[in-house]
């Protein structure tokens, strides 16, 4: 059977000879046109004046548009319509979109953006958190609050009481494909967009509504991305609608690529987060009451930030049992780039809360951290005693914790006890440079919480020669999807992969779409292929019994082969006879997860079908004088429930911690007091390189299942690993707490410049950061 199999990326060989396929490789028609934005220099404003006399005469532009030239819509939002596709009289984030140039190269395009006088009448932006504070500038109403017990009371009554308040920062996509799309006019006003978007139904219903024409009239297909991370949920937006945009005015092929800096300058990044902290515990380090204030930067329009923070609140629990817990998010509005979707989806901001909380509470106690992990947390099924409360703050039971084991597991493995006491021997011996350990569980919540999102579809034909079109509404960003599904289907018709074809997503063949986000794609699509192959198999195997005057239950799928008694069919000669016997061979597939049911003003239900986890363990040096560091080793080990395919599985952990911790340690967004973000490229903004991941790096997938009844077992596992890398983090405050008695207190990113701060806070004493 295919499934469960360690085999390579569908696309492994053309992705490393360079020749697999990017919208940007796409050969275009001969009088194609290029596009490009005139950007906003300042962060908030109204326009006083337009003068583009200078970019329409440069030769080779055909055409400017500004707001007033958009035939329809002028919105390209994913959530409320708060988002002008070209500014529409007021700025509000330096790199806005203010004009559009179409023109016969990129280059031309690009000189012409940089040519438009645009006058603006400057007003004072909103660019922190304390300013956005400061005027109550927010999405919502007020703050969003989930409640627990009586998290006050409780911290009132403990023993003992700790509070402190830290900063993370965001962090840039850094898809290693910049955001592309190309729009071909068709006859009629229809319009084929091709994108490299995470969401092709979003993008087919954004150029619908911009060109005035019903869905139907638009047709998006994505082959792949080079990278999406949640950066290509909503971002791609505006170069789909400005190229269709420029399609139908022009009659001719438009495409629009962003250039790097461009690409960060435009788009949004991770949400920013602040987090205060007060928490009571005994003197074993049991929590017993723990309240949580979430501060995050929005940027300027919704875009995805609602369900961020919320994710982000329903991860402030962690893997942690918390009797008594309260979770204030504040969402504020700044004239900065509109944060959106990334990995983790708000998860790890709120995560890195609770384990700085259980990090702060050790170190109070003197006691080892894993310990006071293990005492918080939720109890496994097989220990959970009837009627004993086993929920998180938001009401759900956990009814499938798998942490006690995969701890225990990984501290052998890691050889953790031994390693701790070698580094404590080391911090006494050496004063320049310490090493840290540090150990962090992750328990990541599975499916939309928007419930309407959990439901796929997919579209499978069998041909006359047993070979098969596989399609499905999920979209293929290098993690694997497309051949994990080409798994399920292989392995429902028992059948060898190379019969089955792997093609674009295209909103033509399945509609209605959810954005592979979440986590989900395997989980959805792999559900929907299996129902649809299930369908044609079923048809045939019918056919073949009633042919063979034989059982239904007598046929058999695999190898290759269809067996019906004495009978022995290849999948072609089976799949021609069901065709010369009119059967019909190709069907859709639907699913839709079950058990979710969730109030995100109550902030009570189950938002989640199941839970996967991890466990990782990272060492780390640094030096004190300068703060430079590095990771040393770093032991993981990962549920995937019953992989689909454990070397992609080990691929994608592999990824997501290595992405993880560098948004912890390297990588830092600096905006200037004007709002222009100084660290556009990469050589300003540090990415890990190879040269960063581990010396020692030792990843093993969790020989677990899934309680639920999900595709064969498996379980999601794009962003979960990606919070591993929190324990990079943790490792560093460790090794910075060894120059003292203080808590180190790091913010996030732990850069080389922070660990150096952190350094001196400990030697002064600390702070706590309240
Ligand atoms: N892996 C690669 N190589 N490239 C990506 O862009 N995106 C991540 C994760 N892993 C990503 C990735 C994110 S944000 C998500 S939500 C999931 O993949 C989406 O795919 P899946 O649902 O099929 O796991
Ligand atoms: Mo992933 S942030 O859900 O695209």
């Amino acid at each position: 059977m295919s499934v469960s199999k360690p085999l390579p990326h569908d696309a492994a060989r053309l992705h490393v000879t360079g020749t697999a396929r990017y919208v940007d490789d796409i050969p275009t028609p001969r009088d194609t046109l290029h596009l490009a934005f005139g950007l906003s220099p300042i962060a908030k404003g109204n326009i006083t004046a337009m003068d583009l006399e200078a970019v329409r005469t440069l030769p080779g532009v055909v055409a400017v548009l500004t707001a007033e030239d958009l035939p329809f819509t002028n919105d390209v939002s994913p959530s409320i319509h708060d988002e002008p596709l070209l500014a529409d009289g007021t700025v509000h984030y330096v790199g806005q979109p203010v004009f559009l140039v179409v023109a016969r190269s990129h280059l031309i395009a690009r000189k012409g953006a940089t040519l438009g006088k645009v006058t603006y009448d400057e007003q004072t932006p909103i660019l922190s958190m304390d300013e956005a504070l400061a005027v109550d500038s927010r999405f919502e109403d007020g703050p969003r609050i989930y409640e627990k017990g009586d998290a006050e009371a409780a911290i009132a009554a403990a023993p003992r009481v700790i509070e402190g308040l830290f900063e993370i920062g965001g962090q840039e996509h850094f898809y290693l494909e910049g955001q592309a799309a190309m729009a071909l006019p068709n006859e009629g006003g229809d319009m084929l967009v091709h994108s490299s978007t995470q969401h092709p139904t979003e993008i087919q219903h954004k150029v619908a509504e911009a060109i005035g024409m019903p869905m139907h009239a638009v047709r998006v297909e994505t082959r792949r991305m080079g990278g999406g991370f949640g950066g290509k949920e909503s971002q791609g937006n505006a170069l789909a609608v400005s190229c269709a945009v420029a399609a139908r005015l022009t009659g001719r092929a438009c495409k629009m690529r962003y250039d790097r800096d461009d690409d960060m300058v435009v788009t949004g990044k991770r949400h920013e987060f602040r987090i205060g902290y007060r928490v009571g515990f005994d003197d074993t380090g049991r929590i017993q009451g723990v309240s949580f204030l979430h501060h995050t930067r929005c940027g300027w329009a919704q875009d995805l930030s609602l369900p961020v923070a919320d994710r982000a609140m329903l991860h402030s629990d962690n893997a942690y049992l918390l009797p008594n817990c309260r979770i204030e998010s504040h969402r504020l509005k700044t004239n900065t780039q509109s944060a959106t979707a990334y990995r983790g989806f708000g998860g790890p901001q709120g995560m890195i809360g609770v384990e700085r909380v259980l990090d702060h509470i050790a170190h109070d106690l003197g006691l080892d951290p894993v310990e006071v992990r293990m005492r918080n947390y939720y109890a496994a099924p097989e220990d959970m005693a009837e009627g004993v409360d086993n929920t998180t703050p938001y009401g759900m039971q956990v009814e499938d914790f798998e942490l006690h084991g995969m701890t225990q597991a990984l501290l052998e493995s890691s050889d953790y006890a031994a390693r701790k006491a070698a580094i404590d021997v080391w911090n006494a011996q050496n004063a320049v440079i310490k090493k840290g350990i540090a150990f962090a569980p992750v328990k990541f919540g599975i499916s939309f919480t928007l419930t309407h999102l959990n439901q796929a579809g997919a579209l499978v034909h069998v041909y006359q020669d047993g070979s098969v079109h596989l399609n499905h509404g999920g979209t293929e960003m290098g993690q694997g999807l497309f051949q994990k599904v080409a798994q399920v289907a292989a392995s429902r018709f028992g059948i060898g992969l190379d019969a089955i074809k792997i093609t674009a997503t295209d909103t033509a063949k399945v509609p209605n779409t959810s954005a592979t986000a979440a986590s989900s794609g395997s989980d959805l699509n792999g559900m929907a292929v299996q129902a649809a192959c299930d369908t044609i198999r079923d048809r045939m195997a019918a056919f073949l019994a009633e042919r063979h005057q034989a059982d239904v239950t007598s046929v058999r799928f695999g190898g290759g082969h269809v067996e019906v008694g004495e009978a022995r069919y290849t999948i072609a000669e089976a799949a021609a006879l069901a065709y010369q016997g009119r059967i019909s061979l190709s069907a859709t597939g639907f699913y839709k997860t079950p058990k979710i049911e969730w109030d995100r003003i109550k902030g009570q239900g189950r938002p989640f079908f199941y839970f996967a986890y991890g466990a990782s363990i990272t060492e780390v040096a640094i030096d004190t004088l300068t703060g430079e560091n590095r990771i040393l080793r770093a032991d993981i080990l990962h549920d995937a429930g019953e992989s689909l395919n454990p070397a992609l599985d080990v691929g994608q952990v592999e990824g997501g911690y290595v992405q993880g911790a560098g948004w912890l340690t390297t990588e830092e967004l600096v905006w200037d007091d004007k709002g222009r973000l100084r660290t556009h490229a990469p050589s300003t903004y540090k990415i890990p390189a190879c040269s960063d991941r581990p010396d020692v790096f030792n990843v093993a997938l969790w020989a677990g299942s899934n309680r639920e009844e999900t595709i064969y077992r498996s379980k999601a596992v794009g962003e979960p690993p990606f919070m591993l890398g929190i324990s990079a983090y943790l490792a560093l405050n460790n090794a910075v707490g060894a120059c003292g008695d203080a808590y180190p207190a790091l913010n996030a990113p732990a850069t080389a410049e922070e660990v150096w701060r952190g350094v001196r806070r400990v030697h002064a004493g600390g702070d706590n950061g309240v």
